[in-house]
């Protein structure tokens, strides 16, 4: 599991580990926490170091990736494609390059509905035209563009899951969300509520019913059963495809902290600021292709039950993992 020591990759790990799989995080701790990979071994590297994650392949018999390791910040990849582009592209190049070498021809991808760029119909299926309006979405969508051919050429065979948003925490709180900035609504919201920073809330003169805009906010631990289920689909099949992972089900920004109010039982102070350019007004999953072909079909189907978590998470780890903890 490549970003096994990030937000989504710690919960796909301790997952995949409950389901009874063998799990080896390789993770440069660029955004990762030493703390967040449990029980597992943590190899601090690089997936461009072609040696080393063939290394790391070998040594441990490794039969599948779980790539996850990635930048995704869509703001910090308009002020630096060049990054992006080196870190979730060349990079990714670096570990398919690596796999084909050691023949590990089972691949699990991280992607994004940010591929899909200003939408011209939601919710969005799978077959919605890929158009992204950042260099984030761009590096998914190489990638995802160049798996067809890797396939044809080395026999990887691959699904790249499109999460829509990531948000949650482990139920039993051990591990969560801590980015660095913060870029993520609901941690957002509940800092603002225990005090910290302000929440800005970008526009809200869209046309959806509150006028903020309506995103897909999909629990991290159902993000993880689907990484099980598209990983043993694929073992059996040996099908490349792609899904859309979330609910289906829209919310507003003033939804969501009305809900972070309710949960925490705080007020979450807030300001208007200016629309982000490149914000689409309404982002949401047609999910029923997981749904149908994974039989995966989301625990955490409510907002406030997923915004609970995250707030267990924020009451055990007020200062997430802790600045000692990142390399
Ligand atoms: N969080 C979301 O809402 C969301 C939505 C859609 C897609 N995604 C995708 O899911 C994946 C995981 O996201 P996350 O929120 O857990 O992010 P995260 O930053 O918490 O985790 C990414 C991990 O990858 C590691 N990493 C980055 N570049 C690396 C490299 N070159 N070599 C080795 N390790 C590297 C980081 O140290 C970090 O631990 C990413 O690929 C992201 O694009 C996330």
């Amino acid at each position: 599991m490549t970003g096994g020591a990030g937000y989504i990759g710690s919960h796909a790990s301790k997952t995949l580990s409950q389901a009874g799989y063998d799990v080896v995080v390789l993770d440069n701790l660029s955004a990762g926490h030493r703390q967040a990979v449990k029980d597992v071994p943590l190899i601090q590297g690089d997936v461009s170091d072609v040696p080393l994650v063939r290394r790391v392949l070998r040594d441990h018999q490794i039969s599948a990736v779980m790539h996850f390791a990635a930048l995704l910040d869509v703001g910090a990849s308009v002020r630096d494609p060049a990054g992006y582009y080196r870190n979730n592209v060349v990079g990714t190049l670096g570990l398919l390059e690596a796999m084909a070498a050691e023949t590990v021809r089972l691949l699990v991808f991280s992607s994004t509905c940010a591929t899909y760029g200003e939408p011209i119909e939601t919710p969005i299926v799978e077959t919605h035209p890929q158009r992204p309006i950042n260099s984030y979405g761009e590096t998914k969508l190489a990638i995802e563009r160049s798996l067809p051919h890797f396939e044809r050429a080395y026999g990887i065979h691959s699904v790249a899951l499109r999460y829509f948003n990531a948000a949650g925490a482990d139920p039993d709180g051990e591990i969560g969300e801590d980015h660095s900035p913060e870029i993520h609504l609901i941690p957002r919201a509940i800092h603002s509520a225990t005090g910290g920073e302000c929440l800005q809330v970008f526009g809200d003169d869209y046309p959806t019913p509150d006028g903020t805009c309506l995103r897909d906010y999909v629990h991290v631990v159902d993000l993880a059963e689907a990484h099980v289920r598209a990983l043993e689909a694929l073992a059996e099949t040996g099908r490349s495809t792609a899904y859309n992972l979330g609910t289906g089900t829209p919310h507003s920004v003033r939804e969501v902290i009305e809900s972070v109010e309710r949960v925490t039982n705080r007020r979450v102070p807030w300001t208007l600021g200016p629309r982000r350019p490149g914000d689409p007004a309404v982002l949401y999953a047609a999910a029923h292709k997981a749904q149908a072909e994974l039989h995966w079909k989301p625990r955490f189907a409510d907002l406030d039950s997923i915004v609970a978590t995250a707030w267990r998470w924020h009451q055990r780890h007020p200062h997430g993992y802790g600045p000692a903890d990142r390399d």
